[in-house]
This record gives structure tokens, C-alpha cells and sequence, in this order.
């Protein structure tokens, strides 16, 4: 967000942001409360709240009448009826610094002219699920609502009786009226156990246990509801005809003898410094608790002061949310697996206790390499300045956006008295044959080759990845169950299951039941297989997994060589014949190093045995010639972008290189030409404030002689 500071702005741009603010905070709200699918995190989510609040207190004439801070959540959704909340249910305002916090105390004492004196405060989790109001009359549950908007919440009755840990009857004497209210939640052990059976019967995934928990109690059968695994915490009440204590705490603790779980890191601080302790403490120990907090919550603890202090629009003055920063959370390192990768490389995986960072359950982080772990970075130069990671160790993971998680930082103070430093295996864990690391490499390597197993399986899934041979209904678990079972051992095994398993394929039908794969039955994988005895000869070259042969290089040696046999001839002949050698690396694009790992894979007598059994059922194609002579965009450069309606983005852009055009990921002064279709955005806008020539598919297809039937 390019944010322009806000006493900065002229009425007619703050009028303009308001505008825009309010409609996007809206959609997310719907987003969120009503598809329990949210686009962006809480920590993005809070940002564009706070910056639209700030634009409404400089320039309130603007603030829309159905703004966003004007309410809690958003209308309830339908399916469920209705309920008015007696007594409404209050968001926390948020602070996200100490000065936040310090100033929150202030305001406080301000207000209540409270210079100095004892002023205390709970100080307690703030739980990462959904808030729920329980109304009881003579001791027994009548009715139960979410939240909603505030004002107005979904019965959910029905579901919430299902939940175990919410009492039906409370102990005789409670009040009359009493209003419990609380959050349902989800614990990560129960959360990973509902998405694995999830998966089993092929259902939804859920994101996080937050919106596990609110999928779970907003379904219209309470059946289901009653399956799910959810917990609920008591902190607050609603409309209540007594009291059973004058204080916060007091009135909870009530609440846990009438039955109701009530949090045990609830700490009673009468001081700032108290406040911001307990936040550290339950910041350290996020990983530990086995259920998702984002923050602290911070309320005065006498009732009499929170009623003096009352609400602010629709927050109260009396309480707040300290949240924890986002997208980082320390958890534990509970063991370093290594993983063996197609061209042998050992990957060291952090194996973690499970936690969210970031809205997503993070269970796994990349650890880079053996230096990584010791503390050093590559060239040796120290990143985590020699503080080692061990087994055991509190360690901080790091996750942005859709990137993968890493470990960031490790905590010393909390390092277990017996860790002791990781020793990177110097044999491949899988095949047991040395593994070595070069001089100037950061990777060690299994030198197993065909022998390794693990190396032999990731070769397989390569081979049938998408860029590569692409084979419909064989991904990487089909792989490793046919592994497992010996049916396939190399790429040739592929091409002979039909005849090995016959038309039926019973087993392989039987196969695919046991694993889930759906309705992907033994006869459409045969016909998938059969369609692919004939690729393009650049998909071939990449599916065959020479190292340093990606898809660019793979699609050069086919348009220079054009033919199988040319190609694999001239790799043959370079492993004797010096000039054989210095022709491949006069082709533009090759160098030594590329050169030498396509050589060396043609020179393997076993490589040269498994290409010949492949040989037997693939024809890879020979790739056309481009026709650069008389191609209008020979020598241009290209960008596709919005939705392209005739073919792929994949072909198209091997067409557009076929004829001799240079394809961009993003426009700028270079870009003669873009081509865009439906849904184009800020490409399509960056052309047009450049002048650059645009055009539709269509004109596309017509000016490269494609047009109809294409
Ligand atoms: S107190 C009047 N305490 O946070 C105060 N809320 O951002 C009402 N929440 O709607 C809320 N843990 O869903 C309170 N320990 C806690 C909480 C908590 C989670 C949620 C609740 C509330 C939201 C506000």
C-alpha cells in the first residue's frame, strides 16, 4: 500500500481512499465472517482498518454511513436465524507496540483521574477462534449465537449443544439470566487429525484451525457439528440479572466453578511492566500452548472502573488486544529430516511442532543446507552468527506470503540442557552410499546414482511432472505407491503397465481406492499414459532430469538440434571427440558446466540402458524449425497477460518463441507488443500509460497466420 500520510492528503484524495477503503474492508469482511475463507492475513486485514480509521478521524465528513468501524463483523449469513444480542458483543480495539500499551494504561487513568494509585488489569490469551454468546435462564442453556455484526448473531443452538465442553445446566443459585461469552476453538492435535481424515474422505482442507472451528459450528446439520472437535473458552458475559464477583477475574473464576473451561494463563498484573511480562511470557510459550492465540488481551480488572469507563464506538475503554507481530511464531525444532532429491542432493526439512504463522498451519521449514544449520551462511559468512540449530531448540519460523517456511532465528536461553550440535549424515540416508560434498558446493550429494532409491523415485516424479511428460492421474503419490508396491522402477515401467496389469488393471483400480485418488480409474490412467508415447522433444529432453537441464535449456537444445537422435548423437560423440564437445558449447546459452552434466549423463552405460527401454515405447517429436523468415514478430518481445481463451499461456508462449519472439513475464520500455485477454490488470495498464502497442487474442492468432481453427 503506497500510503501517503494522512494530514498529507487533499479532501478530494482522502474522499477517494474512504471510498475505496470501505469497499475492499467490506469484501473482506464478507469474506471472512460469511465464507470463512479470508483472502489476506489479519496482520494486512488490520492494516487497512487502521489506515481507513485514521482517514476517518481527519476527515469524518466522508465516513460512509455504512463504514466498516462502524461495526463489528458483517450481517449474519443466511441458513441460520436470527438473534438480537441483549447486550451487544464488543470488538477489542488493538495496540501492537508497547507505547500502545503504555498509552492504553494512560487513557485510562486519565479518564478516571486516576494520577497514580492501584489500578489492575487480567492479562490473558487472546484466542485465535470465534466468539459465541451462551444464554442461560434458570440454570439451562437456552440459546446460543455467534457474533455477527455485533447487534445481531446466527443461531446456532442446535450445533453448540453438541459441544462437550459447554455445560447444558449450570449449578443451582447461578443467576437467573446469565449470558456466557467465549471463544470456540480448535487444538492443533484435533485440528491435524480433522484435515487428515478430511483428506481420507477426499473433503475440504481446512486453512487454520480458525476457520476449522468456525466451518465446524456453522453447519446446518448439528451431526457434523457434533464430529468436530471443538473447545470453548469462557472471558465474558452479556446480559446477566447478577453478578457473582465485583471484579473481572473474579467473575470468571466464578464461571470455571459453574462448570465452564475458563483459560489458566489468565494472570491478574497491576502494573504496566506486569502486562507487558505476562505478553512476553505468552509470546514464548505460543507453541507449547496447543491452540492458536494472536495476542494478549489486556481488561481492567474492577467492575466498577470498566462501567465508568465504557465503550468507545464499539469497542470497549476498558479493555484491549496487544497482538503478537504476524507472520512469525516460535515453535520447537523437533527433529532435522533429510530428504534425497533427484539429482541426489541431501535437503536437510526442519521437522516443527505444528503452528500457524502467517494463517496457515506450519508444520515443515526448509533448512537450506548443512551450513545453514551450523549458522553459516553461504561463502561462509555467518547468518545466525555461529548460534547452531539443535534438536530440541526454540526456534523462530518466518513465513510470508505464499513463500516457504523457513527458520529464522533460535532462541540460546531456552536451548535444552542436553542438545547437543546437529551432525549432518555423511551417508545418504537413503541407500546408505556415501554422500559427498565438493569444494565450493554448498550441497552434499548421495553419489548412489541409479542405486539410490530415493534419487530413483524422485527421477520417476520428475518424469511425469508438468512440465515434462504430464501425465494425467500419475503425480507424485501415485509414484510413491507404485514404488512401493515394485511396479515402477523407471520411466520404461510406465509404458508397460497396461500390458503388465491387462485392460482392467484390477489391481491398480483396487490401488487407487485405497489411496484416495478419486475416480481416476486404472483404464483412464492407460489411456493418459497411451497419449503421451508421442511428446514434443524438448519435453522429453527436460523429463529426463540431467542436472542443470531445466525447461529454457531443454527447449533449446530442441529447436537447435530438432530431433532425438540428433541431440543424443552429438551428446554420444562429445564424451571422445573434442570438437563434438566444441560444438555444444558454441550454441548460444551452453556453458561448461551444462555442457559437461549432459555429456557425462549420455556417457552412463545405465542411463544409455533405461533410455533405450524408454526408447521402445516414447517417440519424443521433432520440434519445428522456427519460422522466423517473414514472422511479424521475429525478434520482438512479447508479454501475455489476462486470461488467454484459445490455448494456454504454455502454448501460446512456445508459439510466439517458435516464431522467433522473445515472451516477457512483465511489460516495460522493451515490450513491443502485449497481448491481453479478459482480466487483464496492471500489466494491461502499465502498457497503455507506455504507449505500448496492445492487442486481443484473436488479432494475436490472425497476425501469426492461426487464426480460425486454431
Ligand atoms: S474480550 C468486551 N477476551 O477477540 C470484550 N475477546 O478482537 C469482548 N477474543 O470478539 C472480548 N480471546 O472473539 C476477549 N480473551 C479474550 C479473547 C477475545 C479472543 C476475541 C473475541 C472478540 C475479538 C475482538
Amino acid at each position: 500500500m503506497s500510503e501517503t500520510a494522512v494530514a498529507d492528503l487533499d479532501p478530494e484524495a482522502a474522499k477517494a481512499e474512504i471510498a475505496r477503503l470501505t469497499a475492499e474492508i467490506r469484501r473482506h469482511d464478507e469474506a471472512y465472517f460469511q465464507k470463512d475463507a479470508p483472502e489476506i492475513s489479519d496482520a494486512a486485514y488490520d492494516a487497512l482498518k487502521h489506515r481507513l480509521a485514521a482517514l476517518e478521524a481527519a476527515f469524518p465528513e466522508f465516513i460512509a454511513p455504512d463504514s466498516p468501524s462502524l461495526k463489528v463483523g458483517a450481517a449474519p449469513s443466511e441458513g441460520f436465524g436470527k438473534v438480537r444480542h441483549r447486550v451487544r458483543m464488543l470488538s477489542l480495539g488493538n495496540a501492537f507496540t508497547d507505547e500502545d500499551v503504555a498509552d492504553f494504561v494512560e487513557r485510562i487513568r486519565r479518564f478516571l483521574s486516576m494520577k497514580d494509585g492501584a489500578l489492575a488489569f487480567t492479562a490473558e490469551p487472546k484466542i485465535d477462534g470465534l466468539s459465541l454468546s451462551l444464554r442461560y435462564e434458570g440454570g439451562r442453556l437456552v440459546e446460543a449465537a455467534t457474533r455477527g455484526d455485533g447487534e445481531e448473531g446466527e443461531n446456532v443452538t442446535a450445533n453448540v449443544r453438541t459441544i462437550k465442553e459447554i455445560p447444558d445446566r449450570l449449578p443451582k443459585g447461578v443467576p437467573e439470566v446469565f449470558e456466557v461469552r467465549g471463544e470456540v476453538y480448535m487444538r492443533h492435535a484435533d485440528f491435524a487429525a480433522l484435515n487428515a481424515a478430511q483428506a481420507d474422505a477426499g473433503d475440504k482442507i481446512f486453512a487454520n484451525p480458525r476457520n476449522a472451528a468456525a466451518g465446524s459450528l456453522r453447519q446446518l446439520d448439528p451431526a457434523v457439528t457434533a464430529r468436530r472437535p471443538l473447545r470453548f473458552f469462557a472471558y465474558a458475559w452479556g446480559e446477566v440479572s447478577a453478578l457473582p464477583a465485583d471484579t473481572q477475574s473474579g467473575v470468571i473464576h466464578a464461571l470455571g466453578d459453574w462448570g465452564f473451561p475458563i483459560n489458566d494463563r489468565m494472570a491478574r498484573c497491576d502494573s504496566l511492566e506486569a502486562l507487558l511480562a505476562h505478553y512476553r511470557a505468552l509470546e514464548a510459550d505460543r507453541a507449547n500452548l496447543g491452540y492458536d492465540i494472536d495476542g494478549v488481551v489486556y481488561k481492567v480488572d474492577r467492575l466498577d472502573l470498566q462501567e465508568r469507563l465504557g465503550f468507545v464506538s464499539r469497542a470497549p475503554r476498558w479493555a484491549i488486544a496487544h497482538k503478537f507481530p504476524a507472520e512469525r511464531a516460535t515453535t520447537v525444532l523437533e527433529g532435522i529430516d533429510i530428504q534425497v532429491g533427484r539429482t541426489g542432493a541431501l535437503s536437510p526439512v526442519a521437522r516443527l511442532r505444528p503452528v500457524t504463522v502467517g494463517g496457515v498451519v506450519v508444520s515443515n521449514a526448509t533448512l537450506h543446507n548443512e551450513d545453514y544449520i551450523a549458522g553459516r551462511g553461504a561463502n561462509g559468512e555467518p547468518i545466525r552468527e555461529g548460534r547452531d540449530l539443535r534438536i530440541g531448540d526454540t526456534v523462530t519460523v518466518y513465513r510470508a506470503g505464499d513463500v516457504i517456511p523457513k527458520v529464522v532465528d533460535v532462541d540460546l536461553m531456552r536451548r535444552p540442557a542436553d542438545a547437543v550440535p546437529y551432525e549432518f549424515p555423511t551417508l545418504c540416508p537413503a541407500c546408505g552410499s556415501h554422500a559427498v560434498r565438493e569444494a565450493g558446493e554448498a550441497v552434499r550429494r548421495c553419489t548412489g546414482g541409479l542405486t539410490c532409491p530415493a534419487q530413483a523415485v524422485e527421477r520417476l516424479k520428475h518424469f511425469v511432472s508438468r512440465g515434462a511428460l504430464d501425465i494425467e492421474g500419475l503425480g507424485a503419490r501415485q509414484i510413491e505407491a507404485f514404488w512401493d508396491k515394485a511396479w515402477m522402477k523407471e520411466p520404461a515401467d510406465i509404458f508397460t503397465l497396461e500390458q503388465r496389469f491387462g485392460p482392467q488393471g484390477t489391481e491398480l483400480q483396487r490401488l487407487s481406492k485405497l489411496e484416495g485418488y478419486g475416480e481416476k480409474s486404472a483404464t483412464n490412467l492407460f489411456a493418459a499414459i497411451r497419449e503421451r508415447r508421442a511428446v514434443p522433444l524438448d519435453r522429453f529432453i527436460f523429463a529426463l532430469g540431467i542436472r542443470h537441464v531445466g525447461e529454457t535449456t531443454a527447449r533449446l537444445f530442441a529447436r537447435h538440434y530438432l530431433s532425438w537422435d540428433a541431440f543424443a548423437t552429438a551428446m554420444a560423440e562429445a564424451a571422445t571427440d573434442e570438437q563434438a564437445r566444441a560444438a555444444i558449447l558454441a550454441i548460444d546459452g551452453v556453458g561448461d558446466v551444462l555442457a559437461d552434466a549432459v555429456i557425462a549423463f549420455f556417457d552412463d552405460e545405465h542411463n544409455r540402458a533405461a533410455l533405450d527401454r524408454l526408447l521402445a515405447h516414447v517417440t519424443p517429436r521433432d520440434a519445428e524449425r522456427p519460422k522466423t523468415e517473414g514472422s511479424p514478430v521475429a525478434g520482438k518481445t512479447l508479454v501475455f497477460t489476462g486470461t488467454l481463451e484459445r490455448m494456454s499461456r504454455a502454448e501460446a508462449k512456445a508459439r510466439a518463441e517458435a516464431l522467433g519472439a522473445k515472451v516477457a513475464g512483465s511489460v516495460s520500455a522493451k515490450t513491443d507488443l502485449v497481448i491481453a485477454g479478459p482480466g487483464a490488470g496492471s500489466k494491461l495498464k502499465t502498457a497503455t500509460q507506455l504507449g505500448i502497442e496492445v492487442i486481443s487474442e484473436d488479432d494475436w492468432l490472425t497476425l501469426i497466420g492461426a487464426g480460425e481453427g486454431a
